[in-house]
């Protein structure tokens, strides 16, 4: 039999550290949401593959669909010879995508390929250089993603120069002491110090920021957000890689704040643990880059796109975007009675969107105070109970929650359990 601690070794002789793991512990298999290690250990999933598995691991109708489509063939290059299914999803996410306009989609691997593609469109469409994020935002590793990404350690150190005329303003959070109109003050800063807004080609925000720390963005300021790219010709584009697919008791976050996207990336869940991303914007916007711009050898595999049609279905069939706000409900209630019990001075500001929940750990009931080595040190011990779980967060103190949507009522519950008593544990 392997073992955990044996696989470590070869791995850190085989591969560079700078792709980090959690955990010491290697999957040897995974069904919805409990994983089983190479020793036979199991564990409940509250991290999804960070997002990933909305409708749990293995989810028999995706597994079949894939398989399906194996049977008939696995890659041909869309750009060579279409398919069907390409064209069948893309159908269905410009139906899903909110707001009014006709849309218009195209598909890739990866998260940060997805936000690459949707700069390139605002740029080709605007004719404008600059792009606009947001401090703690996170956009995805490549250089492009990098520069996007308003956290240095560990996504950018070392890793420069990123492309030009990218501007960071702040991220409205009150546990971070921002407010929406300091947040929009610093975006007018940025207009007065830094760049004209007419050489602005697009603002891209997370509706809740994911490794930032599920800071949800407020409804208002996601509408001025829409209002002031409207005012000056810029495209909004709306990363919702980590919030899509029911995670916060939608189908999108943005449906939270009542607005439409110019353009939308899109990419984890939406097939299961199969490698797709797609970008989804207004017609008029994705037409701007010419034939032959867009595009890559995988982007929109027939097996991804394969999976990503049934997992539409699977969330559509299961109901779990009203799913995803009960789960949110029992966490929320959970950690609410933690916080109560007079033991726990570490449990600061619980935050959720339907199932998307985060967990401030804090030191003395002292919001100001975050315990990112509590966080660290939970996560470790989860793990030996049985639970995997995610930190996150700019101050590195959030436990952020994203079991599968299709997790049972009693799975949940022992994984909260094991959490209070590690808390209790770690904190006696
Ligand atoms: C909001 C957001 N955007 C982009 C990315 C990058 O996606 P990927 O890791 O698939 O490149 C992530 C990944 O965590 C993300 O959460």
């Amino acid at each position: 039999m392997q073992t955990n601690q044996a696989l470590q070794a070869r791995r850190i002789d085989a591969v560079a550290g700078g792709v980090a793991s959690v955990l010491p512990v290697f999957a040897e298999r995974a069904r919805n949401a409990e994983i089983w290690d190479v020793e036979g250990k199991r564990y409940i999933d509250f991290a999804g593959g960070i997002a990933v598995v909305n409708t749990g691991h293995n989810h028999p109708r995706v597994i079949a669909a894939v398989r399906a489509q194996l049977d008939k063939f696995s890659h041909t290059c869309f750009q060579v010879t279409p398919y069907a299914p390409y064209v069948e999803l893309a159908e269905k996410l410009n139906a899903l995508v909110p707001g009014p306009s006709a849309k218009k989609t195209i598909f890739l691997s990866t998260g940060a390929e997805a936000v690459e593609n949707a700069v390139k469109i605002a740029r080709a469409h605007t004719g404008r250089p600059a792009i606009i994020s947001f401090c703690g935002g996170f956009h995805g590793r490549t250089m492009m993603g990098m520069a996007l990404t308003g956290k240095v350690a560990p996504y950018k150190a070392g890793f420069g120069p990123f492309p030009a005329d990218v501007f960071h303003a702040a991220f409205p959070s009150p546990t971070l002491g921002v407010s929406v109109e300091q947040a929009l003050a610093s975006l007018e800063r940025l207009f007065r110090a830094d760049v004209d807004p007419a050489r602005v080609a697009a603002i891209i925000i997370e509706p809740v920021q994911g490794e930032g720390g599920f800071y949800i963005a407020p409804p208002e300021f996601l509408q001025a957000l829409r209002k002031l790219c409207d005012d000056h010709g810029m495209v909004l584009i709306i990363d919702e890689i980590q919030t899509g697919f029911a995670r916060t008791g939608r189908m999108f976050a943005i449906e939270h704040a009542g607005i439409e996207a110019d353009i939308m990336t899109l990419a984890k869940s939406m097939a299961g643990g199969f490698p797709i991303s797609a970008v989804t914007g207004k017609a008029a916007i994705m037409e701007a880059a010419r034939p032959g711009g867009l595009g890559g050898t995988y982007g929109g595999s027939p097996l991804g796109c394969a999976a990503a049609l049934a997992v539409l279905e699977v969330i559509e069939a299961e109901g779990l975007i009203a799913r995803a706000d009960e789960i949110g409900g029992i966490i929320t209630g959970y950690l609410k009675i933690m916080a109560g019990d007079n033991a726990l001075e570490c449990i600061g500001e619980i935050r959720a969107l339907g199932a998307m929940v985060a967990l401030e750990l804090i030191k003395n009931r002292d919001p100001a105070e975050a315990d990112p080595e509590l966080a660290r040190a939970l996560v470790q011990e989860a793990a030996k109970a049985g639970l995997i779980l995610l930190s996150c967060g700019v101050r590195g103190n959030v436990i952020r929650f994203l079991a599968p949507l299709t997790i049972s009522t009693a799975l949940l519950e022992e994984g909260m359990e094991i959490i209070h008593g590690c808390l209790k544990r770690l904190t006696a």
